[in-house]
């Protein structure tokens, strides 16, 4: 039987068994966040969409666009580099904005706040700036971004050498001891960084901020890579205080999309070296003698004009998350995790084989609201991710798949050597996707699933009935049939 978009009568009825049976009670929480989501989210329901994309940006409230509007509306606002009353009120409106964002993460006493174009913006100031010699030395998860891991390449360049901490294949985490050991296996090393994602942008899990006095005590200065994790946690910096931490706002608030922040530690600015200057980041430069000084602030890495004219919304969106909660976000997200993880282990086959493999943590100890998976058919074959992906969209489900930005996570999940991967880029000068897949003999990828506190346990009930279309599924001789 050809297997058709839509459920058949057989898979909506157990749908509406396995609903009945859910464990999740509802709590006070629903009716607080039903009340949000009809007020400044209701173009989710006008669009039917079901958003489940979070890890991938956040989504803005109506309300937020409506203040930023009328400030826009309201005044002049010029150039920041100036002391003209237009200038002025723009440079007050930024400022204003870097102070709240420093007070909200607890930063004030420790940190300088640089605005910067996304994270990756952020981490590529640290890459490009820290003294990475012959003694530099870079030490990361596998489990990256890619924005993270291409700082591997400033180390390089600069006559360093880098080494990745490997992650565990039963649950995507990080064996501390080995990290121990690591961490105190280069003294001789002289400008170490270290650098950790707080939560993983695939796996969910979120890592230990302990590590950082950890990493500190053998030496180490650390790169917090805080994206993915700040939009349903706290980070409290005047308690955990690494030395550089990366944000990208739109993953915590949704809009405005384009600005992010890199926190340099007060202790750590001098040993970051910017290696060249541009308009706003010098205090004086001369050209009939070339030499110049760097600006003492901020402004020495915000390259040329600031975007002052949506800096300003980072404050309202910070308000809009600080009248929730973070706290209630976090509990609002783990709750709507819970319900996500308990509905896909439900899914069974007839045969009672698994239809959906999570990968990574399977409750809820120290994971955010990032999920993923693949999904086999009744004879434990995968189903391939980019039909599925395409197949979701048919019915305006937004998820992810592939290896989301975080190669090292997939080639764990997968079981993937350096041996196998090196043939593959032996004598090629470009590639595609597709391509590497069939090289590799074996399907690469995997769907991800990311909620946020506006997300609901209708969104999750929706995936899981658009799962259901590949309960009975067989792939077998490469043929699709579903046994009636
Ligand atoms: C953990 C993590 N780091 C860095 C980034 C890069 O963020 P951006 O694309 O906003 O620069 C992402 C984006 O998904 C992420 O999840």
């Amino acid at each position: 039987m050809p297997n058709s978009c839509e459920p058949n009568q057989l898979q909506m009825k157990l749908f509406k068994k396995l609903r009945k049976e859910a464990a999740v009670p509802t709590s006070s929480n629903d009716q607080f966040f039903a009340d949000l989501r009809e007020k400044d989210f209701s173009r989710l329901e006008k669009g039917g969409h079901t958003y489940l994309d979070f890890t991938g940006g956040n989504l803005y409230a109506e309300s937020q666009i409506e203040q930023h509007m009328n400030f826009l509306k309201k005044e002049v606002y010029g150039n920041p580099h100036s002391v003209n009353p237009t200038s002025m009120q723009s440079t007050r409106a930024v400022e204003e904005t870097r102070k709240a964002i420093l007070e909200y993460f607890r930063a004030t006493e420790d940190y300088i706040c640089v605005f910067t174009a996304n994270a990756s913006n952020a981490l590529k100031i640290v890459g490009e700036c820290y003294p990475f010699d012959q003694k530099g030395h870079f030490m990361l998860l596998s489990d990256n971004h890619n924005s993270v891991n291409g700082i591997r390449e400033f180390c390089l360049h600069g006559g360093g050498s880098f080494e990745y901490i490997p992650i565990r294949t039963d649950n995507l985490g990080i064996d501390e001891s080995t990290m121990n050991a690591m961490l105190k296996a280069q003294p001789e090393k002289k400008n170490k960084l270290f650098a950790f994602p707080a939560q993983s942008n695939v796996s969910g899990i979120k890592h230990s901020l302990d590590w950082i006095k950890k990493a500190n005590a053998e030496g180490w200065d650390v790169l917090l890579d805080a994206a993915a994790f700040v939009p349903s946690s706290r980070l409290d910096l005047s308690v955990y205080k690494p030395d550089f931490v990366s944000v990208s706002f739109y993953k915590i608030f949704g809009y405005p999309t384009g600005l992010g922040c890199l926190f340099i530690h007060k202790n750590k600015f001098h040993k970051l070296r910017k290696p060249w200057f541009a308009g706003g980041t010098v205090s004086l430069v001369t050209v009939k003698y070339p030499d110049y000084f760097l600006a003492e602030g901020h402004e020495r890495f915000e390259d040329g004009t600031l975007n002052y004219l949506d800096i300003p919304a980072l404050k309202i969106g910070l308000d809009y998350i600080k009248n929730i909660g973070i706290e209630r976000i976090s509990d609002r997200v783990s709750e709507i995790t819970a319900y996500l993880i308990q509905e896909l282990k439900k899914l069974k086959h007839s045969n009672g084989h698994d239809l959906v493999q999570i990968f990574g943590p399977k409750d809820l100890k120290k994971r955010g609201g990032t999920v993923i998976f693949n999904v086999f058919d009744q004879d434990g074959k995968v189903y391939p991710f980019y039909k599925l992906e395409e197949e979701a969209a048919e019915k305006m489900l937004s998820l992810r798949t592939g290896c989301f930005c975080n190669p090292g996570i997939d080639e764990t999940n997968h079981c993937l050597t350096a041996e196998e991967l090196s043939r593959y880029f032996i004598d090629k000068t470009e590639i595609n996707y597709m391509n590497v897949l069939q090289f590799m003999e074996t399907l690469r990828g995997a769907v991800r699933v990311s909620v946020g506190y506006i997300s609901n346990r209708e969104d999750i009930d929706k995936l899981i009935q658009f799962l259901l279309k590949y309960k009975d599924i067989s792939l077998k001789n490469g043929q699709e049939s579903q046994v009636a």
